[in-house]
């Protein structure tokens, strides 16, 4: 597979997803580094671009199999990315965490003594725990539902609803640093324990509870790779192709009057005079005197 050089590792994650196989068994970050260009990416790794072309064509090459077939993300509406993000990866994530949370207790009481990393662990753990929740409840409450709103409306060849936090790349840029964050407490956890190493006198429950945090890591790698490599970037070129932009204008645009005279491009604390040379005064409730 021939790769070009001016792509980043997201476009391809994105546009090839069996490239994230090989993403990770080279330890290349495609969600939260994803932006990073490809060539840079492997010579941080110490790559070269023909051995990345011969992993990427031996995946390729691969029989599809259950495991391997994956939704096309790319192409499906921003609507329905958002509510398989919220049924596969949210979901998952609460309950893992919960899971993984009583685990780590209960490894902590009977382990800790000869592992007091352990307790380390567990406090990044909870960490990491509280605020995935509030991040995730901030998505489903307030980011998913508006971009699935500007989504039909824009469908519907309407305007860009109004948005309690202006343009949508207020909340984006939010939510992409807690997904650095989040990443940085999962490297804090494999640091600890030297790559989720298990130790010689582990039990049964500790080698699970390692097990379930490495589950997680990869769920979440797949979870934040679809925000920030596809969600994201494509309700920021929805919201920049809309005309309108803010709750003023909508207005502005709903009354009609304006569209006889003049475009949409006067700010609405300047004066102006229609074409026609009059004045009129209307109750379009836009905030223009006419
Ligand atoms: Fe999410
Ligand atoms: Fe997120």
């Amino acid at each position: 597979m021939q790769i070009d050089v001016t792509r980043t590792v997201a476009d391809y994650a994105v546009t090839f997803p069996p490239a994230k196989r090989v993403f990770e068994k080279l330890g290349i970050d495609y969600c939260c580094h994803g932006k990073k260009p490809i060539a840079e990416a492997c010579e941080m790794k110490g790559v070269t671009l023909t051995e990345l072309s011969d992993l990427l064509a031996a995946e390729e090459a691969k029989p599809q199999n259950g495991e391997a077939v994956e939704l096309d993300f790319a192409n499906m509406s921003l609507s329905a990315l958002s509510d398989h993000i919220v049924r596969c990866h949210h979901n998952f994530t609460r309950e893992e965490m919960d899971r993984i949370a009583a685990l780590l207790n209960r490894v902590c009481t009977v382990h800790g003594g000869n592992h007091p990393e352990l307790f380390e662990v567990n406090r990044v753990f909870s960490e990491l725990k509280s605020e995935m929740e509030v991040h995730m409840q901030r998505e489903e409450r307030m980011l998913f539902p508006y971009i699935s709103l500007m989504e039909s409306s824009f469908n519907f060849g309407m305007p860009r609803p109004p948005a309690p936090f202006g343009t949508t790349r207020n909340p984006i840029a939010v939510m992409v640093s807690d997904h650095d964050r989040a990443a940085e407490m999962l490297q804090e956890i494999r640091d600890l324990t030297n790559n989720l190493e298990i130790p010689p006198d582990a039990c049964f429950k500790y080698k699970t509870v390692f097990a379930a945090i490495e589950g997680l890591e990869k769920d979440l790698h797949q979870h934040i790779h679809l925000e920030n490599n596809i969600l994201f970037p494509k309700a920021i070129e929805m919201e920049d192709s809309g005309s309108v932009s803010d709750a003023r204008a909508l207005q502005e645009q709903a009354c009609g009057v304006h569209e006889h005279g003049h475009e949409f491009s006067h700010s609405h604390e300047q004066s102006h005079v229609h074409s026609h040379g009059h004045a009129q005064v209307h109750s379009c409730g836009c905030g223009c005197e006419h």
